[in-house]
């Protein structure tokens, strides 16, 4: 039996227990779904469809995948991945935010869009050459589970990439990086006529990175899972982007 992994501890300001976690961050994509591309442009100065594109390419996606978009939200992963995979891939984008899958379909970002969560894929075992997850690792109720998910949908030698914020080395960059996300970007929201509602969400985020387990946990748990040529490189100081290789043969 695996142990599970929590991502973070409970954060009570948002939801009473880890029984109403799901339902609650549910809730907050749903509403915060159509507003999400703005909110998301503004506090990344405009660089974050660059940053995801250049992410994608540095872990090797290849013309002919076949790749599974985890935590597609509004699709610009997904996006990227499709015009890089080309007519001889496919790219799916899954995730269990009606509301989130709603734009990534209206705005034909994702192609074949797919309710469901990282825990609990519905696919068969062996499917992808790519599974890729960003900015959502800190939100999957166990770690273990998610990555045990992964490693079953990736073909023998398929690659996966985990992107996440984390928390920058250095105490001034920590605190910058800390005022900017927790105060100045829910401000920004609140006070604008398109993030009203999503500011809770943007406290939210910034709550789950700094009480995120350390990026040598993700590492741990995705060794333990089996994973081979676990690497995490660090752009900008800030994106950690994990990157892994299921085995190509079962290990004894
Ligand atoms: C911050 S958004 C990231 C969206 C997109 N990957 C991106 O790079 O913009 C996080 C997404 O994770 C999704 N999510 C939350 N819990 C999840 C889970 N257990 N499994 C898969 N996705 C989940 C949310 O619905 C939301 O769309």
């Amino acid at each position: 039996m695996q142990k599970p992994y929590r991502p973070h501890p409970t954060l009570a300001d948002y939801y009473d227990s880890d029984d109403t976690r799901a339902g609650a961050i549910n809730r907050m994509f749903d509403q915060s779904a159509p507003v999400y591309d703005a909110v998301n442009g503004f506090m990344s100065f405009g660089t974050d469809v660059r940053y995801r594109r250049d992410a994608l390419r540095r872990a090797g996606i290849q013309p002919g995948m076949r790749v599974l978009d985890v935590a597609c939200g509004t699709g610009w992963i997904s996006r990227i991945a499709e015009e890089i995979v080309g007519s001889s891939g496919a790219v799916y984008g899954l995730d269990p935010s009606v509301g989130m899958l709603e734009v990534a379909r209206s705005k034909r970002r994702v192609v074949r869009p797919i309710a469901g969560t990282a825990e609990a894929l519905p696919f068969n075992g062996d499917e992808f050459d790519f599974v890729c997850m960003s900015f959502a690792v800190r939100h999957v109720s166990d770690l273990s589970s998610a990555f045990h998910e992964y490693k079953r949908v990736l073909k023998p030698g398929g690659r996966l990439l985990i992107i996440d914020l984390t928390v920058p080395d250095g105490r001034l960059r920590r605190a910058a990086l800390r005022i900017y996300m927790k105060n100045i970007v829910p401000l920004a929201a609140r006070i604008s006529s398109v993030g009203r509602d999503s500011a809770q969400l943007y406290a939210y985020f910034w709550d789950t990175v700094e009480n995120c387990v350390p990026p040598e946990t993700v590492q741990s748990v995705l060794s333990d899972t089996g994973f081979d040529a676990i690497n995490r490189n660090v752009a900008l100081g800030m994106f950690s982007e994990y990157s892994a290789i299921k085995p190509l043969a079962l290990k004894p």
